[in-house]
């Protein structure tokens, strides 16, 4: 029987080599030294040649969220903030409708969707005992959420004419659409394969899954496994470094809830030191008070050799030039 990652006697056994790089030789970017010339031509605009590292600005939010805060006016936010940024992570009606078609920036596109933030839960309701003791009660399913139940939201053949690197495709290990959300994962490897674009398996956290380190082993594993040549997950507080060493293909990490600054930084900062390929980060820039200094001062921790307190530094004084 397959082993369960994280059980006592197993976490015990388990050896991540955390300090032995995986080769890829003759290409500069980790599990993509195989691939065909188109796709590594188009993984060389996500990531920089240089550091094998690439800044994701992610602002896709509105494809099951409406007008995200700082996205109200994705030309008045994003915009000013494209210049710094390696790929734009958008969906393909801000594409057409908002950035121009003579950016130079990577696109990675969200292709998958089809639900929303108010998608009804799914619920029991009724009543148990006899007499005095008889009770209400109300149930949700375990690991159900409605946010989970998506499909894939764009063609191989639009993807093309907007001319993407990455499509970007959400995957629900451990909800109840599991099983579809990996199965959007593998259709769309296999239609982006064929035209040599890479896909980004991101893992979605629903409540009923941990934020821990055992999960997004589980999760970023899998969809390496299935195909993805890119995952995206968030940054754990512990064993980070194990989550990026058994995964044999580049992880880019989300930025998750806005955050102070400098936590922000760190979190990018820690995350490229222990394995991270970049960042895919989005509320933490465009919600700052000073939206392009904190893209510059991501710029300085992934790109420039900053440490977070020196990025930190460098935000706080653009924040003041701009200010004064
Ligand atoms: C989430 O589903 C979206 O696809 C975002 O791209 C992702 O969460 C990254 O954005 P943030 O840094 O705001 O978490």
């Amino acid at each position: 029987m397959a082993d369960i990652d994280g059980t006592k006697q197993e976490k015990k056994d388990k050896e991540y080599f955390t300090h032995v790089p995986q080769e890829a030789p003759g290409f500069f970017l980790k599990g993509s030294h195989q691939y065909d010339w188109g796709m590594k031509n188009r993984l060389s605009k996500v990531f920089n040649p240089k550091n094998g590292r690439t800044i994701m600005l992610a602002f896709d939010h509105g494809y099951f969220q409406g007008p995200t805060t700082g996205l109200e006016r994705v030309d008045q936010t994003i915009l000013p903030l494209e210049p710094y940024c390696d790929c734009l992570m958008l969906t393909r009606g801000i594409q057409r409708s908002v950035i121009p078609a003579s950016t130079q920036k990577a696109i990675a596109l969200r292709a998958s969707g089809g639900t929303s933030m108010v998608s009804p839960m799914e619920e029991w309701e009724g009543e148990v005992g006899e007499g005095e003791s008889k009770r209400a009660f109300k149930l949700q399913r375990p690991g159900f959420e409605p946010l989970s139940n998506e499909s894939l939201a764009c063609s191989i053949e639009e993807a093309i004419r907007l001319n993407a690197s990455v499509l970007a495709v959400q995957v629900f290990i451990g909800s109840a659409y599991e099983r579809q959300s990996l199965k959007n994962l593998t259709d769309l490897v296999d239609h982006a394969n064929r035209y040599g674009i890479a896909v980004m398996g991101v893992v979605a956290v629903g409540r009923a899954m941990a934020r821990n380190a055992q999960y997004f082993r589980l999760a970023t594993r899998i969809m390496a496994e299935l195909g993805a040549h890119i995952v995206k997950c968030y940054h754990t507080d512990e064993d980070f470094e194990t989550i990026t060493s058994c995964c044999p293909v580049p992880i880019v990490i989300a930025g998750g809830k806005k955050r102070p600054e400098l936590d922000a930084l760190k979190m990018a900062y820690d995350a490229c030191e222990q394995g991270a390929s970049g960042v895919d980060m989005g509320r933490n820039i465009f919600q700052s008070d000073a939206p392009v200094a904190m893209m510059k001062a991501v710029r300085g921790v992934v790109h420039e050799g900053l440490k977070p307190g020196e990025a930190f530094q460098l935000y706080q004084d653009l924040k003041a030039g701009a200010a004064s």
